[in-house]
């Protein structure tokens, strides 16, 4: 028995190291109350169920039923459901930026060529990773991005590692190393949480709860960081009041008031700057940065991460024309039915050296490894 899981076990990692043509192969991992399923193809997450509050086994998590849905959703929609998004999470202003004394240039490949989105052309969501380890609990997947890919300067090595634990938790780590040169790295993942798993339409009931995103990171019309820095609390700045979740409250009194989400949109799609406590180390991951219940499902979220940000999204754009997955039900994911939660470093701050971010978002052959990490723990009431 156990030689022989070894051996199917061998044989796929052989398979993988040689091949990137079977991107689609779903892999499971599961503890006691959870479980999650992903495949190569982005390295993303294409199901993670939990409990709810009457026991039922929930898939709280957007995607597709048929994994090849994914490649032709990246030619169609772009959803970029589930996976992790690299090398530069998030935009770029003009897809413009400096290292030292070179001016670098990567692909406009958002609001027709004035900013990078996740990566540019083709971003870490659309490559097919290798299978590097895998066991009962635990999954890890790795991609060797080389130099000059997509314009970014340097070869660099990177590895996501989800695991699943009990009580209920979802871990994610994400480790990148430079090779050889200085280079931007930013990575996120990009899952789309749906915690009712669409007993309604939509999750504007739900209680969000940031305690430490007293600040955003102000946009302009087309999403891009302006280089300001706004409070969420200052009763003057009164367009920011919706974003103000320092205290548990219900995402439609944000969602729908909020217009600081770019030109002609209502929601969320926002970088909140987590500012922990004083005397808190500033990548300290004790304490939870969100927390989210689920009116429907009664699963709250609790969501701890060493990373500076979290880039909320509400999900304005979907409009009814994507399916539920067959475990959700038989709708559409309709507008405000997702919130994307991305645990990132400060966006386009390589564009804003006076943020003083430059040690968490450029990366050399001598300097220490970017590590991301964050866990998700499932709870009901
Ligand atoms: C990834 O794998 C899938 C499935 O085998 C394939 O359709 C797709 O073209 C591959 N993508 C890349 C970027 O290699
Ligand atoms: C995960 O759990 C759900 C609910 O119990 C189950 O239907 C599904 O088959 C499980 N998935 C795997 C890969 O074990
Ligand atoms: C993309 O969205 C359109 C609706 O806008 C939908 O008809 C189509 O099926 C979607 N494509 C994929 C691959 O999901
Ligand atoms: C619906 O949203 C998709 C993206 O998810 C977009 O491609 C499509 O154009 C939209 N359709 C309408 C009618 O707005
Ligand atoms: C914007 O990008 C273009 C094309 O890469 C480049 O020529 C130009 O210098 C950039 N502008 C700024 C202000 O960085
Ligand atoms: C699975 O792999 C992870 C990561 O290497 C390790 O921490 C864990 O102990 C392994 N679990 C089992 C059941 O072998
Ligand atoms: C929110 O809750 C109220 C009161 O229970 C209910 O009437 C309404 O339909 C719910 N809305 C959504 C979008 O679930
Ligand atoms: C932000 O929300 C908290 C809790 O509701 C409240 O105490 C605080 O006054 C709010 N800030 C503003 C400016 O409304």
């Amino acid at each position: 028995m156990k030689s022989s899981f070894l051996f199917g076990l061998l044989t796929t990692v052989a398979t993988f190291a040689t091949a990137n043509d079977d991107g689609i192969q779903p892999y499971s991992i599961y503890a006691y109350g959870i479980n999650a399923t992903f495949i190569p193809y982005g390295a993303r997450v294409t199901s993670l169920y939990v409990h709810d509050k009457n026991n039922t086994p929930r898939d709280v998590v957007l995607g597709y039923d048929d994994p090849a849905q994914y490649v032709k959703d990246t030619a169609t929609n772009h959803t970029y459901f589930g996976s992790v998004v690299g090398r530069y999470a998030n935009r770029i202003r003009n897809g413009t930026f400096t290292i030292g004394d070179t001016e670098y240039h990567v692909p406009t490949n958002e609001h027709g060529g004035q900013n990078t989105l996740h990566g540019g052309s083709q971003g870490y969501d659309d490559r097919n990773w290798t299978l590097t380890a895998h066991n009962t609990s635990s999954i890890t997947f790795s991609l060797m991005d080389p130099s000059g890919y997509q314009g970014f300067p340097g070869a660099v090595l990177t590895h996501v590692t989800y695991t699943v634990s009990s009580p209920p938790r979802l871990t994610t780590r994400i480790v990148s190393v430079s090779l050889d040169s200085y280079t931007p790295i930013m990575l996120s993942t990009h899952i789309y949480w749906n915690l009712g798993a669409f007993q309604s339409p939509t999750i504007l009931n739900d209680t969000l709860h940031l305690p430490f995103a007293d600040r955003i990171i102000d946009i302009d019309s087309i999403l891009d960081p302006t280089g300001a820095l706004s409070s969420v609390r200052l009763p003057w700045q009164s367009p920011s009041l919706p974003l103000n979740f320092t205290e548990p409250k219900q995402i439609h009194e944000g969602a729908l008031y909020s217009q600081q989400c770019g030109d002609g949109c209502t929601g969320i799609d926002n970088a909140f700057i987590l500012d922990r406590p004083p005397y808190s180390s500033t990548e300290d991951a004790s304490a939870p940065a969100l927390q989210w219940t689920s009116a429907d499902s009664g699963i709250t979220m609790t969501l701890k991460t060493n990373q500076q940000s979290l880039q909320l999204y509400s999900c304005g754009g979907q409009n009814g024309t994507i399916p539920v997955k067959a475990s959700q039900g038989s709708g559409y994911v309709e507008k405000y039915g997702c919130l994307v939660i991305e645990p990132q470093q400060w966006i386009d701050g390589i564009n804003h050296p006076e943020w003083g971010q430059n040690d968490r978002q450029v990366f050399g052959p001598d300097s220490p490894p970017q590590v991301l990490w964050a866990s998700y723990d499932f709870t009901t009431n």
